[in-house]
């Protein structure tokens, strides 16, 4: 939510930001500004309401080179989308960005008799001023004072007019890396901005106080003592984060999903067995709990539900899933006999990062499934196993649920082989099943073209749903929610068997239905359900699987996914459901990648 970008150092810093903005611009896209140091200290800011692009017009009749400055792009908390209060904003000598939210910013306006001095209604300019309050001339100092004073979630970049050439920052939960190069320094929201320049990286420590200079970057603690970086390594390249000639970032992403997966199931074969032992998971983690909560948001959240559909009858101990934002306030059923497993793509999500520390504080065991390396949830977690997708830069997820699924599937059958409740032959053959997953993936890509055509029959209805039992329950919310956030076509997912408790007043023929129906043992009663939507009028398309005998009038379209065991079709039919959400998109003409209203990391509660 936001992204954040500084550079100083030899090259054009003007174009080094705006194509950093790009990159990060799936943070967030209402806005988007620069702030240049130039000749004689002068700060030159650019700021404009829309995308990127609209700024880098509004920075074409820059001439002048700058070897120094800040970008942002906003996702709106505090106030509307409007020049103003987009940022950078200035505050006297301070320039700053910030992504966050500053909670006590209206108590702060007071305290530091801002009133009057506020040019924007944004929670960050409060920031910006109370720091050029706090600043004598010493920056490090000031923010040292400046956190002090602050409640929320913040990642600050600043800029001090007597100060040209440095860069400031400091972070508290919001995401932060930085990077020292030839090219100079980078601090940026996350790495897709620094790729084209480095490897090696470092996440900036919570509180701590980041200087950059052309020549080097300066880590300190709030005392102001020096401190050593950890330097990680990109384990991707450049490739990853471009749209390589597909014309969406989406589509890409579905391609890459056979690859992510083989990418996050392969080094954790042993002998056919899923092994951990790299992850450093031991197996008493899997043993010595005696309940299982999953907790996460959105897509991973909806990982965990059909994870939850696999383990609770095959583990025989309950297994919950809560949404982040509720269970942080519940005052929840865990205690130190409880594994909490926390999914995230990006590892960033604060309510799924407070999920994580309120699950702690009741003595849990947590063990996260993320795909960012280094990121805070992975950071405070008991234990983490890493999806290797990759980046995921499309703002509707996609490979990061396919490699969560295939995560938290293995995690099932270590858990199934440790507790007994699965023989060696079992587990191998669960595990064979899990890579044949694979190719069953890639028939249903390679079918792209029969989910292209059937969208004609969504994209001018105002409405859709999408129903399931058991599993295929699990797959049509997330089903729902990819056509939702990016077709803007109302959808809900339901239960098949509950439809007719009251919403099947809502089925006309004006409703498409999506029938899921690939669990044999309810096979039967979900085509009982499909009946009624199209006693109804409902124009239904079905997807099930190869060799399921439907007979003929019960659905309108039918697509089937190849035959590889009841508990592995969501890997294929996440496929077929992702692409239905995308073809209605592009259908719609809308902006698949950046959809209205959304941004893909949500670092705000
Ligand atoms: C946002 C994204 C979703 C994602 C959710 C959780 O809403 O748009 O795609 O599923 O956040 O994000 P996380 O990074 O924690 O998986």
């Amino acid at each position: 939510m936001c992204g954040i970008i500084g550079y100083t150092g030899p090259l054009d810093s003007k174009k080094i930001l705006l194509e950093g903005l790009s990159q990060l611009e799936y943070r967030g896209y209402d806005s988007a500004g620069i702030a240049l140091c130039m000749e004689n200290s002068r700060i030159q800011l650019v700021r404009h309401t829309g995308k990127v692009s609209n700024l880098k017009k509004g920075c074409e009749e820059i001439s002048q080179v700058s070897h120094c400055g800040l970008g942002h792009t906003r996702w709106a908390t505090h106030g509307g989308v409007t020049t103003e209060n987009t940022h950078p904003h200035k505050a006297g000598r301070v320039i700053l960005v910030h992504n966050g939210i500053i909670e006590n910013y209206h108590q702060l306006t007071t305290d530091f008799h801002l009133e009057g001095k506020l040019l924007s209604e944004t929670d960050s300019e409060v920031a910006a001023w109370v720091l050029e309050s706090l600043y004598d001339g010493n920056p490090a100092e000031a923010i040292s004072k400046l956190v002090s004073h602050l409640k929320g979630s913040y990642s600050f970049c600043m800029m001090f007019e007597d100060h040209p050439g440095e860069i400031y920052a400091i972070r508290n939960v919001s995401p932060l890396v930085a990077a020292y190069t030839h090219s100079g320094s980078f601090v940026a929201s996350d790495l897709t901005a620094l790729i084209p320049y480095t490897r090696q990286y470092f996440v900036v420590p919570e509180d701590h106080i980041l200087r950059l200079t052309s020549y080097k970057v300066h880590l300190y603690d709030l005392d102001l003592k020096e401190q050593e970086p950890e330097i990680l390594e990109v384990n991707w390249n450049m490739d990853a984060a471009m749209k390589n000639g597909f014309p969406h970032f989406m589509l890409k992403e579905i391609h890459e999903q056979p690859d992510a997966l083989k990418n996050t199931i392969l080094p954790r074969l042993a002998k056919g067995l899923p092994d951990f032992t790299d992850d450093q998971i031991p197996d008493y983690v899997f043993k010595d709990c005696n309940q299982v909560q999953i907790v996460a948001c959105g897509t991973a959240m909806h990982a965990g539900m059909a994870a939850r559909a696999l383990m609770e009858p095959l583990l025989r101990i309950p297994v919950t899933v809560s949404i982040a934002s509720e269970f942080r306030y519940e005052d929840p059923l865990v205690d130190d006999k409880t594994l909490v497993i926390i999914i995230s793509q990006s590892g960033e999500t604060i309510d799924t990062l407070a999920a994580l520390r309120l699950a702690k504080s009741y003595g849990s065991r947590t063990l996260s499934v993320v795909n960012v390396k280094g990121s805070t949830i992975a950071r405070e977690s008991d234990y983490v196993l890493y999806t290797h997708a990759g980046p995921e830069i499309a703002v509707a997820s996609t490979k990061a649920y396919s490699v969560q699924l295939a995560a938290l599937y293995m995690v099932c059958c270590r858990m199934a082989l440790v507790r007994e409740k699965y023989s060696v032959a079992e587990a191998e053959d669960f595990m064979k099943k899990l890579l044949d997953s694979i190719p069953a993936m890639e028939a249903m890509i390679e079918k792209r073209d029969m989910v292209k055509a059937l969208v004609t029959h969504l994209i001018n209805k105002p409405d859709a749903f999408f129903i399931g039992r058991g599993l295929d329950y699990a797959f049509s919310l997330e089903g729902a929610l990819k056509l939702k956030e990016i077709s803007y076509i109302h959808a809900e997912a339901y239960a098949a068997g509950e439809l007719k408790h009251g919403t099947i007043a809502l089925i006309t023929q004006e409703v498409p239905v999506i029938a899921i129906a690939t669990q044999e043992n309810v096979f039967l009663k979900t085509i009982s359900n499909i009946r009624e939507v199209k006693a109804r009028g409902a124009f239904v398309i079905l997807l099930t699987k190869e060799g399921m005998n439907v007979e003929p009038g019960i659905a309108d379209i039918q697509i089937s996914i190849p035959d590889i065991g009841d508990r592995f079709t969501v890997f294929p039919i996440a496929v077929v459901l992702q692409l239905i959400a995308y073809y209605a998109s592009v259908g719609k003409n809308l902006d698949v990648d950046q959809p209205r209203n959304l941004a893909k990391s949500v670092t705000v509660e």
